[in-house]
């Protein structure tokens, strides 16, 4: 079995507007040759002009989120079909801040995997513990919990990621030893193997949470991490390309 292809997604929240394109194309231009899948998840409504900004180049385009149903009377939302149409391949699904913010549940988080499944979207899973679950040293439990809910059967023989994100690392500055991500990848892994055999070996397994052209390498040379799910440090090309240099 061959080793998951790496992918290093940029997820910039809610920053950008058409201002920021420019900075998206200067990220295509200096990432062809990389050593792994490249994308940018812009706010939902940069995603049609940024995919045609970067139409030719290998940086692929997603979203932040998406609805659970494929159309309806949801004021606000945005359904996976509408992000494929707008020109996304990927879509992250159960980041913290919507767990956190919008109460999205491991149920919630599974049924709009299926939708992205539906749209043909890739989905990318985030699950990750807080700093008092680490603590009271329920971090493994925790996240592979929020694995075995979010991920559903449907994804058996499909192209997915999962982004481990400890949500105190995230744009904290702070990131887990090495041995804490290992341990926390590996137990993923073996997860995804007992849900998924053998295509379980396939998906790349992302950590997310600090990421930055000084701790890249390490990070993404540590056993199991797979890419890289990266906020902040995703919004300049300098320091984005100096991550996926790293792979
Ligand atoms: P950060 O965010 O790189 O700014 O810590 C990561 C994320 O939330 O995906």
């Amino acid at each position: 079995m061959t080793a998951p292809t790496p992918l290093i997604a940029g997820n910039w929240k809610m920053n950008g507007t058409a201002a920021a394109l420019g900075e998206a194309k200067a990220i295509a231009e200096g990432a062809a040759g990389a050593a792994g899948r490249v994308a940018i998840c812009p706010p939902a409504v940069l995603i049609h002009r940024m995919a045609e900004a970067l139409a030719g180049s290998s940086v692929l385009v997603g979203g932040q989120d998406a609805h659970w149903e494929d159309a309806g009377a949801f004021t606000g939302d945005t359904s996976a079909e509408m992000l494929a149409d707008a020109g996304a391949k990927l879509v992250i699904l159960g980041h913290s801040e919507r767990r956190d913010g919008y109460r999205e549940t491991d149920d919630i988080v599974a049924a709009k995997t299926r939708a992205a499944l539906r749209a043909g979207v890739e989905p990318i899973v985030c699950v990750g513990e807080t700093l008092a679950q680490r603590k009271a040293g329920e971090a493994l439990a925790v996240v592979t919990g929020q694995v075995r809910g979010s991920l559903p059967a449907e994804l058996a023989g499909q192209a997915f990621s999962v982004a481990y994100e400890p949500v105190w690392a995230i744009g904290t500055g702070l990131t887990p030893t090495m041995p804490e991500i290992e341990e926390v990848h590996r137990a993923i892994r073996a997860t995804l193997v007992e849900q998924f055999d053998d295509h379980g070996k396939t998906a790349p397994i992302l950590y997310g949470g600090s990421v930055k052209p000084g701790n890249a390498a390490e990070i993404l040379h540590a056993d199991e991490v797979g890419g890289a799910l990266v906020g902040g440090a995703s919004l300049k090309a300098e320091d984005f390309l100096g991550i996926i240099r790293a792979l």
